[in-house]
């Protein structure tokens, strides 16, 4: 590894700041939600931009007029790069078709056509448009098929925002809202079959992301079998196996992350990457569900627009042609084992989980304090990396060799700082 000791440029996010200031008069939170800092991973909030006036590849230029390269990719829906000039040729091409009209156009059926020869478990398609609206609907499809309530989720879980997903103690939760879930950890499928001895006929669905990719903790990956022995729990108890693939999925295999674990949800969400930026969700199922989900009332007023569904099907596309799974399985693992490198270069120990295009980090010298994790993070953003403190963060394709060397660059510059702004730590740093 061969790294350019030139001083980075400190950014100046100024107007990005004063900008917060003013949305917090007339938007709750200014920036409600995970792409603002209310969720408690950008540590401190001065050091990060937060208004962005364009977006290119694996960039985003912020309004203070610096670019930044995005290691948070919208999180999750830039999968190719911003504005990438395939799947906007397909989009602008459906729009002058027509996109939200009373007729559905033909395009939604190759969508799901398309979904049906990619995804390894599916058999049919749904189209909505977040990634909770699936995450909700798959809920409500495991009932109708098994008329039964209940549901098993695994610690670490984020399903979306509607009230069941959420824990109680939040705002606007209410115990009813969680009266039919079921808690079990993380890689223990012995809790799930104990559930199903003290419930037994009343568990409709497991729930779960493919691995644990939750905030704030390491994330952790299946054991070996882990899958194989839910998904027979779920047989033997007639209960429907749900993959919350909306973050995961096209970030581990195209298939499916359910494939690449070795065995066949019954259900499978998806989002995020689907249609590189353009919003559109999926739900595909197993045909013995295909009755039961026609007979649930659930719309919106844009599910049908066939701009994204057009862009949906050139990011596929594009996808297999350029092996952009694979490839930026590559990068990421590139990337993250330069960063571990260079920090142990430096003293530090670089703690990193989840899958390689999906990495989290954690800076682990001082734990179980978060200090240098949060100040090297901090670090590394005003430099032109942008990194979240307590997130996982995504690869794009458009991100380049070029890109992942200036970032171990940076990296290593923010190691140095906070070693040398933390004599009080020097007996953790090696
Ligand atoms: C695993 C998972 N499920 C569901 C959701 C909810 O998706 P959306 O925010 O699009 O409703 C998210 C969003 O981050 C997610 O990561």
């Amino acid at each position: 590894m061969n790294l350019k000791y030139e001083p980075k440029k400190i950014f100046d996010v100024s107007k990005s700041q004063e900008m917060f200031k003013r949305a917090l008069n007339v938007m709750p939170a200014g920036i409600y939600g995970h792409l603002g800092p209310s969720e408690g991973c950008m540590i401190p909030v001065q050091s990060y931009p937060l208004y962005m006036s364009r977006a290119e590849g694996a960039y985003v230029y912020d309004i203070d007029g610096n670019r930044i390269i995005d290691y948070m990719c919208a999180y999750g829906p830039n999968f190719l790069g911003y504005n990438d000039p395939d799947v906007d040729a397909a989009a602008a091409e459906q729009r002058k078709k027509g996109d939200c009209t009373t007729l559905v156009s033909p395009i939604s059926i190759d969508f799901a056509e398309e979904l049906v020869s990619t995804i390894n478990m599916a058999d049919w398609a749904f189209f909505a448009k977040n990634g909770g609206d699936i995450t909700q609907f798959s809920v409500m499809i495991a009932r109708a098929y098994t008329h039964r309530k209940k549901i098993v989720l695994t610690k670490g879980y984020y399903h979306g925002v509607a009230p069941w997903m959420q824990k109680l103690g939040y705002s606007g939760v209410t115990e009813e809202d969680l009266a039919n879930n079921l808690y079990i950890d993380w890689n223990a499928p012995e809790q799930f079959e104990a559930l199903c001895k003290k419930y037994p006929g009343q568990i409709a669905a497991f729930i779960a992301t493919p691995y644990m990719h939750g905030n704030f903790l390491d994330n952790m990956i299946p054991v070996p079998g882990y899958w194989q022995k839910i998904r027979k729990i779920c047989d033997d108890n007639g209960i429907v196996l749900i993959f919350d693939d909306v973050r995961a999925g096209f970030r581990v295999n195209i298939k499916g992350t359910d494939f690449e674990y070795g065995i066949k949800a019954d259900l499978s969400c998806f989002c995020k990457a689907l249609a590189n930026g353009y919003n559109i969700s999926a739900i595909c199922g197993a045909k013995k569900l295909l009755n039961a989900t026609a007979d649930i009332a659930y719309t919106g007023s844009y599910w049908f627009s066939a701009v994204p569904m057009a862009a949906g099907i050139a990011t596929l596309k594009k996808a297999k042609a350029v092996n952009a799974v694979e490839e930026n399985i590559k990068k990421g693992k590139k990337l993250t084992d330069g960063l571990a490198e260079v920090a142990k270069m430096n003293g530090f120990d670089l703690k990193v989980t989840g899958e390689p295009a999906m990495f989290y980090l954690r800076l682990a010298n001082d734990y179980p304090s978060t200090i240098l994790h949060q100040e090297w993070v901090a670090e590394c953003v005003k430099r032109g990396v942008f990194f979240t403190s307590h997130h996982n963060h995504f690869i794009s394709y458009a991100l380049s060799d070029a890109d992942i060397q200036y970032t171990w660059e940076v990296a290593d510059e923010a190691y140095k700082v906070i070693r040398k702004n933390h004599p009080d730590y020097e007996g953790y740093i090696k």
